[in-house]
């Protein structure tokens, strides 16, 4: 009779070296199989002296249970690395970016709008807009510009040919107009923000013949010149993310607000170069109360009624913000410009994210 420590010893070796299910299955078979070595020996028994058979007997039982468990405790281990295995070789990152990054990006002038219309947003500001084609009437004798007004040669005004319904046509030469156009439509209280597309009849490195604006309009019964202050103090300091921003108002001039007020914000100029914040000044805004002639002029009860009205350009505060040295850049449609200036598409701006990119 064979040894059988040294069976066993042999065949737990084979099992623990078993390098997969195959490999498990043939040592099983070798082992436990019908015709194999252990089953062999069971076989056999009935040659062996009957006085030895029982403890023999009993010592092949227990090798085969011995080595049955072993192979079975074995598969589990293989399946358990053969899983890890799979999931270590199909693991998918799910932080990973959905889609490469879209090749186009936020034109600096669209994420400035955002930006200025997340923080009015922010403030209980709906956005209106209007038409670029504008008449006569609404884009200046509604506010207060009759034809003989000086403020009108100011605008170099394209003019389009012809008339509509009697009307001389314009291209809109601010986004004041729509101010009107709110007005006429609904009735008080309102607070809105107007972004759109303008036109002057001027270019140099500082003008463009198209820009854009950012118009505002509040109109209450309450509304007075601290609201006004209050709100666009706080919109500056958002809009630049600094928060004791120094903010000045200027007296001005405006045919359609009276008081009128330039806003000016603290800027530091030093070798040739423009940082907002610091003790010089730099114009960033025109505000004023919306003139009792131009509610009247819309059918607003300017005895009940008061409002403030303001007008940004969008391109001045792109520049100052994102450090654009050059106006005209921003139409030339230059890829590289566009890569180098632009903002990543899902970026949206809110005032909890961040303005900032
Ligand atoms: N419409 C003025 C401009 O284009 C800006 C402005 C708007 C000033 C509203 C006061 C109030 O210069």
């Amino acid at each position: 009779m064979e040894d059988l420590d040294a069976l066993r010893t042999e065949l737990m070796a084979a099992v623990a070296g078993a390098g997969d299910a195959q490999a498990l299955e043939a040592v099983r078979v070798a082992a436990l199989g019908r015709k194999g070595r252990v089953t062999a020996l069971m076989k056999g028994l009935g040659t062996v002296e009957a006085d030895q058979r029982k403890t023999i007997g009993a010592a092949l039982n227990q090798l085969k249970d011995a080595i049955g468990a072993a192979i079975e405790a074995r598969r589990e281990d293989l399946a358990d690395a053969d899983l890890d295995a799979r999931l270590a070789d199909e693991r998918v990152d799910v932080t990973l970016p959905a889609r490469p990054r879209a090749a186009g990006s936020i034109h600096p002038i669209s994420q400035t709008i955002d930006e200025v219309i997340a923080i009015f947003a922010e403030m209980g500001f709906s956005v209106a807009e209007g038409p670029d084609i504008e008449d006569d009437w609404h884009n200046f004798t509604a506010l207060n510009i009759p034809p003989e007004h000086p403020a009108r040669q100011e605008h170099d005004t394209f003019y389009l040919p012809g008339t509509k319904d009697g009307a001389r046509m314009v291209l809109r030469t601010h986004t004041s107009p729509v101010q009107i156009r709110t007005m006429m439509e609904t009735a008080p209280p309102l607070s809105i923000i107007v972004p759109g597309r303008t036109y002057r009849c001027d270019s140099d490195a500082t003008h463009s013949p198209m820009f854009h604006q950012v118009e505002g309009l509040v109109v209450d019964e309450s509304t007075h010149f601290g609201h006004l202050k209050g709100c666009l103090i706080d919109f500056c300091r958002a809009f630049f993310g600094i928060d004791d921003l120094p903010v000045r108002f200027r007296p001005s001039y405006f045919p359609f607000t009276e008081p009128s007020a330039e806003v000016d914000i603290g800027c530091t100029r030093a070798d040739g170069t423009l940082r907002i914040g610091g003790d010089d000044w730099l114009e960033i805004l025109g505000s004023g109360m919306v003139n009792p002639k131009v509610l009247e002029n819309c059918g607003i009860d300017a005895e009940r009624y008061q409002g403030f009205a303001f007008g940004m350009g969008v391109e001045r505060l792109a520049m100052l913000k994102y450090g654009i040295p050059d106006l005209r850049t921003f139409f030339d449609s230059d890829l590289r410009w566009l890569r180098h200036y632009g903002f990543a598409a899902l970026d949206l701006p809110t005032m909890t994210a961040g303005l900032d990119p």
